[in-house]
């Protein structure tokens, strides 16, 4: 079996780390205009350098959940009998990796690395940014995660995956920010069924053909347990 999974910020909440949209989430307490984008790194790199310090810091205290170790497990145990679980997240942290998951897609980049805007190159980042320049060009580093108006990563690999699966699984993802919302429609359109985990409804659960609601420390290992189990 092929399985494409998709996850976002709910796989991680009970690690932890904030969701975006949720009533105590990211984005209602802070401006994204003012933190996620280009223009704003422009204008203001000490704010936006300093919020993803924070973020940085609440990642290194955190720990992988039970969904992370299940997905990690059903990727490891589809290995075995032939299969694959292409795991693309959007989450900018590195819980799958610690849970043991292999080759995790990040589309919208990796919180401890750090990019050179002049010269491309990406290094690892596990402290506070601030002030940091690149060894290679000595250029300002910026963190290493795509913000709003930049194209996400690794897109071509992301539709060449979708294409070649059985099943699209959405878990803990609001369905709302583009281009990861519309993987359901591509994988319908494609003849995949398509499955939702999250807390409740997404903004696109209609496009779903199955949906089960609750928290992902307890959804995503009884689903491992049922396709594990041929159910
Ligand atoms: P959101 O915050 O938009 O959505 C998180 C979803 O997880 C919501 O639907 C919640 O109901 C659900 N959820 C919360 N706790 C959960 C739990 N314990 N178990 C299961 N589900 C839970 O986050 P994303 O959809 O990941 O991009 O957001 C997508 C992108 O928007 C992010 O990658 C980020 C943001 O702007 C960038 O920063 C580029």
């Amino acid at each position: 079996m092929n399985i494409f999974v998709l996850t976002g910020a709910g796989v991680s909440a009970e690690s932890g780390l904030g969701t975006f949209r949720d009533t105590s989430g990211l984005w209602t307490r802070f401006d994204p205009a003012k933190l996620a984008t280009p223009e704003a790194f422009k204008r203001d790199p000490a704010q936006v350098n300093a919020f993803y310090d924070a973020r940085r810091a609440n990642l290194r205290g955190a720990q992988p959940n039970a969904a992370h170790f299940a997905l990690a497990d059903l990727q490891r145990r589809l290995a075995e009998t032939g299969g694959r679980l292409f795991l693309c997240t959007q989450n900018i942290d590195d819980l799958h990796e610690r849970a043991g998951a292999q080759h995790v897609v990040h589309m919208h980049g990796e919180l401890f690395k750090a990019r050179c805007p002049g010269c491309e190159a990406v290094v690892d980042w596990r402290d506070d940014l601030s002030g940091a320049r690149c060894a290679d060009c000595g250029g300002g580093l910026r963190p290493h995660v795509v913000w709003f108006g930049e194209t996400p990563l690794e897109m071509d690999a992301i539709y060449d995956a979708l294409e070649e699966a059985d099943l699209f699984v959405a878990i803990g993802t609001s369905g709302s920010v583009y281009p990861a919302a519309g993987f359901v429609s591509e994988a319908r359109r494609a003849g995949i069924r398509t499955c939702e985990i999250n807390l409740d409804p997404s903004d696109n659960a209609r496009a779903f053909d199955e949906r089960r609601y609750g928290v992902a420390s307890e959804m995503v290992p009884a689903w491992v347990e049922d396709v594990l189990g041929g159910r």
